[in-house]
């Protein structure tokens, strides 16, 4: 049954977006960076330019893949106004590559001007998110070449415009050009940075209205792909926000926390989402908890990540209260209480930290630690081997093979495990 495009949307067309392209053009090569240069190495702190360069750098790489991965968009796009936009989108990403390549060289020196060697000198700054994000968004784009469906169009889309450019990169934007005109630095890199936002708003404007359209057109199957590929993705684009070491001057030193970062991330989705025409407000197993700010889920995001529940393993999880509060809401919060009958009760019996279990309630499904009096199933393992599995760094089936993963109760709630945490 076809569903009604938002009217905000509706006003955006593809030729209008075209037009604006035509309009907006800039040069990245006549931008000039002396000023710069002096800002740079005169008037920054060392730890300032170290996060600087750190966060221009995910920017750098982000906009090299981007370009690099748009040319299957074009070809899955069904309408010709579409693909025309869209080459001119990979135009844009090419110019925003020179850019931040420009930048590095003539103003922070490395590299030797060339894309590739600009890329090649600023490699080990990237951090475990910002590798996982554009290794999936290659792929992504692999499975367009192979697909040209609606339905792959739906998902690439998901992924390149609403949580790459929506969700990462244009919170981003805003928070360097804020933290730079506080301090009045850089007026080069600025202007670059005012032209990059505007093109970026087109792009995502886009991504927007073309998602709008396939979702008023068939809105079961790309609602599902829509989700599906949020959830999948929204931990990498944490990660991506995640300084080197956990260390948090690589943003505080000029201008903005990680906790703002991922607030911003997630008020900008949730606007894009409802721009689509998705009726969040009714939607079940978001990738966020719908009761709380985007400034808490900011706040739960960084604490997730800091005690070693999502990302990559980082020695022992955290086992304190607190963190694992955060983790067990976590878990009863997406558990799909379709899968399995009211009442069921899951226990974690843990050799290493406090037990915890999940009772499975429709609407009123919650976590508590402790031991539950009749569980359903009781699972006895590692806290560190459960936290591989929510973090996706291990497999639980494995894990049984291993013996490392012993069930006890009703083996039919195991089989239903996988359908029940997804
Ligand atoms: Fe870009
Ligand atoms: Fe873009």
């Amino acid at each position: 049954m076809a569903t009604a495009i938002p009217s905000a949307t509706e006003q955006i067309t593809y030729t209008d977006l075209y037009t604006r392209w035509e309009a907006g053009n800039w040069s990245a090569m006549a931008i000039d960076f002396t000023q710069d240069r002096i800002d740079w190495h005169e008037r920054l702190t060392d730890e300032q330019r170290r996060g600087m360069l750190w966060f221009f750098t995910l920017f750098f790489h982000g906009e090299d893949a981007v370009a690099d991965n748009l040319s299957p968009y074009i070809d899955a796009a069904p309408l010709e106004e579409q693909k025309y936009f869209l080459t001119t989108q990979q135009v844009d990403e090419s110019r925003h590559s020179v850019f931040f390549n420009r930048f590095m060289h003539e103003v922070v020196g490395v590299g030797d001007g060339s894309a590739g060697g600009g890329l090649a000198a600023t490699e080990s700054q990237l951090t475990w998110g910002h590798r996982m994000l554009f290794g999936r968004l290659d792929q992504m784009a692999d499975e367009l070449r192979r697909d040209r469906s609606k339905l792959q169009l739906a998902k690439a889309v998901t992924m390149y415009h609403i949580l790459i450019e929506a969700s990462v990169a244009q919170p981003g934007q805003h928070l360097i050009e804020d933290a730079l005109e506080r301090l009045d630095i850089l007026p080069g890199f600025r202007e670059g940075m005012r032209h990059v936002a505007m093109d970026e708003q087109r792009h995502i404007a886009f991504g927007v209205r073309l998602l709008a359209d396939l979702h008023a057109e068939d809105p079961e199957p790309i609602r599902e792909a829509i989700l599906e590929t949020m959830t999948e993705c929204a931990v990498w684009g944490i990660g991506l926000a995640m300084p080197p070491d956990m260390d948090r001057r690589y943003t505080e030193s000029w201008g903005f926390t990680i906790e703002e970062i991922i607030a911003e991330a997630a008020r900008s989705n949730e606007a894009k989402l409802r721009a689509i025409g998705l009726p969040i407000d009714e939607m079940a197993h978001l990738p966020w908890d719908p009761a709380t700010t985007c400034e808490e889920r900011g706040r739960r995001a960084v604490a997730m990540y800091e005690a070693g529940y999502i990302g990559p393993r980082a020695g022992k999880a955290a086992r304190d209260e607190y963190s694992m509060t955060l983790l067990f809401d976590e878990v009863a919060r997406s558990a799909n209480t379709d899968v399995l009958p009211a009442g069921s009760t899951i226990q974690w019996s843990f050799a290493d930290a406090t037990p915890w279990y999940v009772e499975l309630n429709n609407g009123s499904t919650a976590a508590r630690s402790g031991r539950a009096p009749e569980p359903t199933l009781t699972l006895d393992m590692r806290f560190d081997d459960w936290v591989d599995v929510i973090a996706g760094r291990a497999d639980a089936r494995k894990l049984l093979l291993q013996r490392k993963l012993k069930p006890s109760g009703d083996l039919r709630t195991l089989v239903k495990l996988p359908k029940l945490f997804g």
